[in-house]
């Protein structure tokens, strides 16, 4: 093979593997992530009831404010405690909740942190699992999820599925892709909805986190 068309040859793998890294995990450019967050948000009819400049009134607040929102863990805190009310206005207009995928709700926050003019620190709190613990029963959620490995009640066992909640990312999305249904169940079962803060949320997801390090040290051993 002469030099030049191995050249092409090398400069086309190359191409390929640039082009296909980004679905191997690797982190996304922040434009990136911005500009998608952009365009969900306007796809997911948030942009309907939410504004992000100015102050033209609509049913939701405005969302621009919010200074740790990158995270997509404390923006999820900040969404579920309005899960209640939001879920009934979409339902009243018809819009329907959205199916959060991949990294839809971390390109969401980011571009809401975006627009904040004081930015502000973007905190990595990694929680405390023990704290957690006493959350998931204390809070409400084991109300419905039953002790993790004890088999679930009226939600899954979360023992069985932690594995699934890979990252933080991950467990946002799923809190917030079931979160419409989770609150029915609270109705019918007269459970009131638990509100969360931040760093609730994130002690939570430790605790959560843990439950899939207890079951590979035991594999088959009830907790
Ligand atoms: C049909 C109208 C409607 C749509 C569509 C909607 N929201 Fe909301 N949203 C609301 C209302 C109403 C509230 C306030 C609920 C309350 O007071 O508990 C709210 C509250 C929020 C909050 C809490 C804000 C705060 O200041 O505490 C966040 C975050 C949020 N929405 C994000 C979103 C995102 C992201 C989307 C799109 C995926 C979306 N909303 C779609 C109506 C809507
Ligand atoms: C009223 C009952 C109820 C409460 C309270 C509740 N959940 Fe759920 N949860 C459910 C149900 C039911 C599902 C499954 C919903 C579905 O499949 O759409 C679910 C799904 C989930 C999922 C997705 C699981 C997966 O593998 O995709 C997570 C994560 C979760 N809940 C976490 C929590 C946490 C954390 C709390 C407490 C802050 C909580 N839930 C409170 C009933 C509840």
């Amino acid at each position: 093979m002469r030099p030049t068309r191995l050249m092409t040859l090398l400069g086309t793998v190359l191409i390929f593997i640039a082009w296909i890294s980004p679905a191997q995990g690797q982190p996304r450019p922040l434009k990136e992530k911005i500009r998608s967050g952009h365009e969900l948000f306007h796809m997911y009819s948030c942009a309907n009831c939410h504004s992000v400049v100015g102050k033209d009134r609509k049913t939701g607040p405005n969302l621009s404010r919010m200074s740790v929102w990158a995270s997509p863990i404390l923006g999820a805190a900040v969404m579920w405690n309005h899960v209640p009310r939001m879920s009934k206005a979409m339902r009243d207009r018809q819009i329907p909740w959205p199916a959060f995928k991949g990294e839809d709700i971390s390109d969401i926050f980011t571009y809401l942190h975006s627009l904040n003019p004081h930015k502000g620190a973007i905190y990595a709190y990694r929680g405390d699992s023990h704290i957690g613990k006493e959350l998931f029963a204390g809070v409400g959620c084991q109300a419905c999820h039953g002790k993790p490995f004890a088999g679930g009640s009226i939600g899954p066992d979360l023992g069985q599925t932690a594995w699934r909640l890979k990252n933080e990312n991950e467990f946002a999305t799923r809190m917030l892709r079931h979160a419409p249904n989770m609150i029915d169940m609270a109705k019918k079962a007269g459970i009131i909805w638990p509100k969360l803060t931040g760093n609730e949320i994130t002690n939570i997801y430790a605790y959560l986190r843990t439950l899939v390090k207890t079951k590979h040290r035991n594999p088959g051993k009830s907790n």
